[in-house]
């Protein structure tokens, strides 16, 4: 009886309130930041010490499970998805929007057993807002029950998406001509807020219909997808086939209809796999 991973949950729930608190002092102080991939994906201190303070604290109590990070990854760490329990981290999701003090800023813990996602912690830092998933339990947000809109019409979608961090012209290109095309179908709008996690976060409230993105990371995925899924949401690939939060895409919709309609709208932007670095 009872459920093996509470307490890890419960753990997940606990560091990151604590990481929103280190996230909200840093968000008024002075900020050093680099870049890595291109000028747009952005990293600071604050990055990399919410990440050692998750992590450590985590491998105390859990010294057999695996982690993947975002910034452990950047640094060379392997980005691959045993069997074993592994906590899948972002430590600051919206690290532009931290830097600029634009609201939506997250901390993103996934956790998956047997390469199955079993629940899902975000914490959206400066509205204090903490968005749970947990498989087969339902997801919620600050204890109240999350459910996806029934939208199966794409004309009548409020539709989100992500830019990724590439700017060259080919991509460039092809995320305009994506962006064209939901304008065309005369859906209700589209939105960009700078935060995969909290997008997601958003469609799983039924705050919007669909998203779509091209150069999310499993990092930006995996707690998001059992939070959707647990509101009643569709997550899959933008081919239209199963999810791999490997491969650094993404549709999810409230409906399987409008799920299908976006992926099959969408030209693909490739941006490898996580687990090919
Ligand atoms: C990024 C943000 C951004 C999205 C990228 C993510 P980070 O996460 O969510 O909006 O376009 O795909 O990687 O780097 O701020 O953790």
């Amino acid at each position: 009886g009872g459920d093996p991973w509470q307490q890890c949950m419960d753990t997940a729930v606990q560091l990151a309130l604590r990481a929103g608190q280190i996230i909200r002092r840093a968000l008024m102080e002075e900020k050093r930041v680099s870049t890595k991939t291109s000028a747009a994906d952005l990293v600071t201190e604050t990055d990399h010490f919410v990440e050692d303070v998750l992590i450590s604290s985590l491998k105390e109590k859990f010294p057999l499970h695996r982690f993947i990070g975002e910034e452990s990854t950047s640094a060379g760490s392997k980005c691959i998805l045993t069997e074993s329990p592994t906590w899948i981290i972002d430590p600051i999701d919206g690290t532009c929007n931290f830097v600029h003090r634009f609201p939506p800023v997250a901390v993103s813990i996934g956790f998956a057993v047997n390469q199955e996602l079993e629940f899902g912690v975000i914490y959206h830092c400066t509205e204090e807002r903490l968005y749970t998933g947990r498989r087969g339990q339902g997801a919620f947000c600050n204890g109240q029950r999350l459910q996806v809109s029934k939208v199966t019409d794409i004309s009548k979608a409020l539709v989100l998406t992500e830019i990724g961090t590439k700017r060259d012209p080919a991509t460039l290109k092809l995320f305009l001509s994506n962006m064209e095309k939901f304008l065309k179908l005369q859906t209700h709008g589209l939105r960009i807020i700078g935060s995969s996690t909290l997008a997601l976060c958003l469609l799983a409230s039924g705050a919007a219909d669909a998203y779509y993105q091209f150069g999310l990371h499993c990092w930006d995925l995996a707690a998001a997808t059992v939070i959707i899924r647990e509101a009643g949401g569709i997550v899959i690939d933008t081919s239209g086939g199963p999810l791999d939060i490997m491969s650094c895409r993404v549709v999810a919709a409230g409906t399987k209809e409008l799920a299908m309609l976006v992926a099959q709208e969408l030209l693909t932007i490739d941006y490898g796999r996580d687990d090919e670095n």
